[in-house]
């Protein structure tokens, strides 16, 4: 499975070297097989021992030149980053990244063989519209979007989930990534609002491969906690 950390604006680079740190020891101690991501915030990246791969919450689709306030590979091959998140609903709504622009970034990565975890996720107006609009706005998300890529990852995150406590209910998870699925067979994760009290059964349901974890990951003992429900679910 795939057990994955967005840290969004928090812990600095001390911080975040120690939680890398003392998740890379679980991970080894508990002799896991999971799959385990951290997107840090980009201050924090640094060159990395162990087996969590470490990946960008953002990145332009560039090398390098003028592009105040962002970073290019540049950038992410000082630190050996070769995985990047994209289309995370608080980059789509809060800093206004459209998708053709999200397109353009995924196709960017792409070619250079990043692993992508890409998100979709409707916001709470279009899940009351009904299933068909849902769906329908959720695919317009794929819209561009290489679904056969070989390092490609899918997020679903309902925009009024994260962050906010409230999750679907688990027959609803399962629904909607069976549909999904049907998109693309890459593996599919949910996020939004998992934490330590519900990630196990998150992870036991059908067509979920893993999850994206956002403020309840802050706490390394919690994410490892997660993890483990992980790998319990894998024996
Ligand atoms: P949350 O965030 O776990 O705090 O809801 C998830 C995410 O934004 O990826």
């Amino acid at each position: 499975m795939i057990v994955s950390a967005n840290l969004k604006t928090n812990l600095t680079r001390a911080t975040t070297d120690k939680y890398l740190e003392e998740l890379n020891k679980f991970l080894n101690d508990t002799s896991s097989s999971q799959e385990v991501i951290v997107f840090p915030a980009m201050t924090s990246l640094n060159k990395q021992n162990g087996s969590v791969i470490v990946g960008t919450q953002n990145a332009y689709a560039t090398r390098n030149g003028a592009f105040t306030g962002e970073i290019g590979l540049e950038q992410l091959e000082e630190f050996g980053i070769k995985t990047i998140l994209i289309g995370h609903s608080e980059r789509r709504h809060i800093l206004g990244e459209s998708q053709e622009e999200l397109v353009k970034k995924f196709n960017f990565y792409k070619e250079l063989g990043f692993k992508i975890v890409y998100c979709v996720g409707e916001p709470l107006e279009v899940r009351k519209a009904g299933d068909e609009d849902m769906m329908k706005y959720i695919s317009a998300q794929y819209k561009g979007i290489d679904t056969t890529y070989k390092n490609l990852i899918i997020a679903y995150e309902p925009v009024w989930a994260i962050g906010t406590g409230l999750t679907p209910t688990l027959e609803d998870i399962q629904k909607i990534h069976t549909e999904l699925k049907e998109k693309s067979s890459a593996p599919l994760l949910y996020g939004g609002s998992v934490k330590v009290a519900n990630a196990k059964d998150v992870l036991a349901v059908k067509n979920v491969d893993g999850i994206l974890v956002g403020s309840a990951a802050l706490k390394v003992e919690d994410f490892c906690s997660m993890c483990e429900d992980a790998q319990k679910l894998e024996q």
